[in-house]
């Protein structure tokens, strides 16, 4: 058995409830790209999310994973005595915290990622963003340290990649123009990826269902003005501010757009069924 039908018949085993709706879903995945977005705090839960990814590109779909690593780099700045601070949602990095950043999300977390999905089958590429220059910034902001503002993506080196036959798991760093290494928000790099590679459906995995409203319910649809008056109300909060704002922009190029949450089981799946799944955001 080739890794691509092992890939396929474990999919199908795992999705039986499914199997009717997914082999009509199925048999339209050749030609669409999928753009997903793995949450630090979903890390965990990586193995189904990564059979999932697996199984959709052996049935023809182009996927590509952005990763994030919250947690994992909280937990070694915690162990080294860094101070961890944030700012509306963003990692305030000086050089030390970027040391850790870098060593994190590129040594230890996409390794991991590649590690396990090669395990499973599937036929990974680990890149970081600076790889090829395909996520290039500037400083956002003199304060924030070396948080980078994304001011393109080159996406030829992903493209590559994919039309060898493989997936691309990417680290969020960028370049600055004078060479420098940066840390960007994963949900933003996702995003311009998303639309630079014009991709279908861009789904961001975290650890909660979905956006909850004012009333502390799911919220299962989201307009730009609905998510101001959440952020400004301060009901959306730390991480999810870039998140939406990620969605928001990603939304002009990309016509399905979701946050769902990469604890259940077979969520990637479940995406392509159409049924309400998540926040959702629209026009
Ligand atoms: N209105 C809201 N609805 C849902 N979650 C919210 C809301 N406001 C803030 N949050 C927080 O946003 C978090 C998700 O963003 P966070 O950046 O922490 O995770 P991530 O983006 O999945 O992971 P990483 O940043 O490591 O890539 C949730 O765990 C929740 O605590
Ligand atoms: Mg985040």
């Amino acid at each position: 058995m080739t890794t691509s039908s092992l890939a396929v018949s474990e999919c199908t085993l795992s999705s039986t409830t499914h199997a009717n709706k997914s082999r009509h879903t199925f048999s339209s995945l050749k030609g669409k790209t999928f753009v997903v977005k793995l949450g630090g705090s979903t890390l965990e839960y990586q193995r189904m999310v990564l059979q999932d990814c697996i199984c959709l590109h052996a049935l023809g779909a182009s996927i590509v994973l952005a990763h994030g690593g919250g947690p994992m780099i909280n937990e070694w700045l915690t162990k080294l005595h860094i101070p961890i601070c944030f700012q509306h949602g963003l990692r305030v990095t000086n050089a030390q915290t970027l040391e850790v950043v870098r060593m994190v999300l590129c040594g230890q977390i996409n390794q991991e990622l590649v590690a396990m999905a090669t395990l499973l089958g599937g036929d990974v590429v680990g890149l970081c963003g600076t790889d090829g220059n395909i996520v290039q910034g500037h400083i956002a902001d003199e304060s924030l340290g070396f948080v980078g503002e994304i001011d393109a993506i080159h996406p030829m080196l992903v493209r590559q990649v994919i039309d060898d036959g493989y997936i691309p798991i990417i680290a969020p760093l960028g370049l600055a123009p004078n060479g420098s290494c940066l840390n960007m928000n994963a949900d933003l790099v996702a995003s311009r990826l998303a639309s630079a590679l014009q991709a279908s459906r861009l789904t961001f995995l975290s650890d909660i269902d979905g956006i909850y409203g004012s009333d502390g319910s799911l919220v299962a649809e989201m307009n730009e003005a609905e998510a101001q008056t959440l952020i400004e109300r301060g009901i959306i909060t730390n991480g999810m501010i870039p998140k939406v704002n990620a969605c928001l922009h990603a939304l002009e190029d990309v016509p399905c757009v979701q946050i769902a949450n990469g604890r259940t089981p077979h969520v990637l799946l479940h995406t392509l069924e159409d049924l309400p799944l998540g926040t959702r955001f629209v026009h």
